[in-house]
């Protein structure tokens, strides 16, 4: 089985059960994050292990249809649970690919943690010897930030659009999405446009989503203010903001608006020359290519 090219951080930070934030840079790698149980292993061939060989691939099929799927395997107490989605605008041959490469990596990376999570750029993968969604409360309180170095240039009016945005994009999601699945647009200065991408387990109430999603969105201006973009991971809901696409725009977006309230955008500051701007995209750009190569070396044999 070929290594994943994957960051790897210090398994010392996942050992922290309470609200915690990684400080990490990412890049647009295949795996963002994963965690693994290290207090409850099974063994080889085991029944658990077996189990959780059958229940790997019919997760993935079972995923593919809608984009989501939960599903056991076995017995107690050596039943297995996962829960599997794709990013709402992917399209299923991604999807399917996206799944069978987080089944390998999650195996080869937690080889024989009871639980597990992966949390690759387009979809998310998860097992576990306890059903879902009976999350406790170490589940909700859990967030992983990795976000991209750059920095904005008017971060308070920046954090001030992405909060606006993010709230929206948590409204819809939440409340008038079938798949729980949200992305939008915000234009920031001219030439800059902010990216919103939100998405929830659709095994949650909308109440539920909402409020998973409304305390990644809170962790935002408390964690990395300023930041240009970030992936904010929990176990029943994503959220990645940009400033450049990294989705597929024609899916997922808001319905357009009547006509009679079409608006056109608001004029540019005047204070913020847009060609400044463009400089510090191509800038943190390269930044996250750098540190992935830096990762690389730590990647797992
Ligand atoms: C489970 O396995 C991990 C990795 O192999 C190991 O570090 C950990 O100590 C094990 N935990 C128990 C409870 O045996
Ligand atoms: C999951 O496995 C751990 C370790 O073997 C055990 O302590 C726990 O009770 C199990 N949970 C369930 C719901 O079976
Ligand atoms: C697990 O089963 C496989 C296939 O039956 C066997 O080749 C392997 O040696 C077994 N491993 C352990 C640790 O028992
Ligand atoms: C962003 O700002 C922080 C804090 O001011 C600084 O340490 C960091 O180097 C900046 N990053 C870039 C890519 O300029
Ligand atoms: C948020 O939604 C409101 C109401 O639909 C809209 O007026 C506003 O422009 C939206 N803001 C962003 C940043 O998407
Ligand atoms: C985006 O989604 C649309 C609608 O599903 C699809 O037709 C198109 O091929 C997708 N584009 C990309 C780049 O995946």
């Amino acid at each position: 089985m070929p290594s994943p090219l994957i960051l790897k951080l210090p398994q010392i930070l996942f050992l922290s059960a309470l609200f915690t934030t990684v400080y990490a840079p990412y890049w647009a790698s295949k795996t963002i994050w994963y965690e693994c149980s290290t207090d409850s292993n099974y063994t080889t061939n085991s029944t658990y292990h077996s189990n959780l060989n059958l229940l790997l691939p019919s997760l993935s099929s079972a995923t593919l249809s809608t984009g989501f799927a939960t599903l056991s395997k076995g017995q107690p107490p050596d039943q297995v649970f996962g829960l599997a989605f794709c990013r709402g605008d992917v399209s299923q041959d991604e999807c399917q690919s996206c799944l069978s490469t987080a089944d390998q990596d999650l195996l080869q990376l937690c080889p024989s943690g009871k639980s597990a999570a992966i949390w690759p750029e387009s979809c998310f993968l998860r097992y576990s010897n306890r059903s879902f969604p009976s999350s406790t409360s170490d589940d909700d309180s859990f967030r992983r930030i990795l976000y991209n170095g750059g920095n904005v240039s008017e971060p308070t009016k920046f954090e001030k659009l992405l909060s606006e945005l993010l709230n929206n994009l948590t409204e819809r999601a939440a409340y008038q999405s079938v798949r729980m699945f949200a992305t939008g647009e915000a234009e920031f200065m001219t030439s800059t446009t902010l990216y919103g991408l939100v998405q929830c387990t659709r095994d949650q109430s909308g109440d539920d989503c909402y409020r998973c999603l409304t305390v990644s969105a809170g962790e935002i201006p408390k964690s990395i203010w300023g930041k240009q973009g970030a992936a904010v991971l929990a176990y029943t809901c994503i959220m990645r903001f940009e400033i450049y696409p990294f989705y597929n725009e024609s899916v997922g977006a808001a319905p357009p608006p009547p006509p009679s309230t079409d608006t056109v955008s608001p004029p540019p500051e005047a204070s913020t020359p847009p060609v400044k701007e463009r400089g510090k995209y191509e800038i943190s750009k390269s930044f996250i290519l750098f540190i992935g190569e830096l990762s690389c070396s730590h990647s797992i044999t």
